[in-house]
């Protein structure tokens, strides 16, 4: 750049919003992007490469033949709201209204942002867990809110389970904690949460007064027998939970744009004016659709999972092959991986930003995209030994990325 050009670039950076300077582009989405420019195997970002259920598909497709083309109801279409609450009781146990305890989104990710403006006030923090979904970070920013990072720890061995110190937990809240942002089963680490550490978290709610935010997006998305408890089930956690759940996982649509927040009246009226001025409203004939995809049998659920548990053994067994040293998900469709068993030239590849240089190899050298571990963590350092795979993706996208990975010994 001339200097002048850089003059003229300083100058249009302070026309800019500070808030929006502090955040990237989501390297996820920009991972799908390369991808696509180096027609490498996409297993970075987490959608289907496989058809939605036909009966679901069916259902937009009559929607639109009705003329379900206008504005649905602000807050979310009656059908809609009511299969939330049917399904909500008969998987959790817990009994909604649909009138005030509901709030129809643009996905979960506009139901996190809306819930996030609703409840945020300058000087409040928020807790959440680390390696955390990316989307909390820009939430936070752009709502105001301070987070205070807690770390999970990886497995030591293929039984264990990613874990956090009760201590360092307990140390995150205070007098200005406003809410935890909970995601149980979680993206990147597979985790899911027991009614022991529910009941812990529980605990510093209560006694710190604070919301739990939880992102149930992939609730159905189980193995090894592990159960989703939504924190709302929890005794005393009824009236302090915000649920953000959706459409995109369980019925592989992530591009239809239908997700949802279920919390108590007075958070919902917050909720409900954000999301009316920043979207107005997700699809009409998509909201439609969800309300019978919703009523799908127990069996569609079961298969689901059942699907998911083969690719994911799939994809364990790949991973392992090639070399990676793999910590095994009990729920959600991501794999982590530690990537410190390859030997890199510390010129080409840095220690600090080793995920990144060796993420930008996987996918131009190699032909497979990922996503790089610092984008997990506030300090990008903290996730330089790491990457992280998705598997849901069918069998031949799976055997593709076999292939390449194989490469990586060549
Ligand atoms: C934990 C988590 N929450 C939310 C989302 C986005 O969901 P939606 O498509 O409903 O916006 C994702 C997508 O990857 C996710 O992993």
């Amino acid at each position: 750049m001339t200097p002048s050009e850089t003059g003229i670039a300083q100058a249009a950076r302070r026309m800019l919003s500070a808030k929006a300077e502090q955040f990237t582009e989501s390297v996820i989405r920009e991972m799908t992007r390369l991808a696509l420019k180096h027609k490498a195997v996409n297993l970075s970002q987490g959608f289907p490469d496989f058809a939605a259920p036909a009966e679901i598909k069916e259902a937009a497709r009559q929607a639109v033949a009705d003329d379900i083309n206008q504005y649905a109801i602000t807050w979310g279409a009656k059908p809609l709201r009511d299969a939330i609450v049917e399904k909500f009781e008969r998987t959790q146990g817990v009994r909604v209204d649909p009138e005030r305890e509901i709030t129809i989104c643009c996905g979960s990710t506009e139901a996190m942002m809306s819930t996030m403006l609703a409840i945020i006030n300058p000087g409040d923090e928020i807790v959440v867990f680390e390696p955390f979904y990316e989307n909390y970070g820009p939430d936070a920013i752009l709502s105001g809110a301070t987070p205070r990072f807690v770390k999970m720890r990886p497995p030591e061995n293929e039984n264990s389970v990613w874990s956090f110190d009760e201590k360092e937990l307990a140390a995150a809240f205070g007098p200005h904690t406003k809410a935890i942002i909970l995601n149980t089963p979680n993206n990147p680490t597979g985790k899911v949460f027991t009614r022991d550490e529910l009941e812990f978290i529980r605990d510093l709610c209560v006694r710190w007064n604070a919301f739990c935010v939880t992102d149930e997006i992939y609730e159905h998305i189980l193995y090894d027998g592990t159960e989703h408890i939504s924190m709302a089930r929890i005794d005393g956690m009824r009236d302090r939970t915000i649920v953000i759940n959706g459409m995109s996982k369980t019925y592989s649509v992530t591009g239809w744009r239908v997700g949802w927040a279920i919390a108590p009246p007075e958070p919902t009226a917050s909720i409900r004016k954000v999301h009316d001025f920043l979207t107005v409203g997700a699809a009409a004939p998509l909201q439609q659709a969800g309300a019978i995809a919703l009523k799908s049998p127990q069996s569609y659920y079961d298969k689901l999972a059942s699907d998911y548990s083969v690719r994911r053994e799939r994809l364990l067994k790949i991973l392992s092959a090639a070399g990676f040293t793999v910590f095994k998900p009990r729920g959600a469709y991501y794999i982590m991986t530690d990537i410190s068993r390859f030997e890199f030239p510390s010129q080409q590849f840095p220690a600090d930003t080793r995920d990144v240089s060796f993420a930008k190899y996987l996918v131009e050298k190699i032909g497979v995209a990922v996503v790089p571990g610092s984008s997990f963590y506030n300090n990008s350092a903290d996730g330089s030994s790491q990457v992280r795979f998705t598997f849901c993706k069918k069998e031949s996208t799976l055997a593709a990325a076999e292939e390449r990975l194989a490469r990586l010994h060549a």
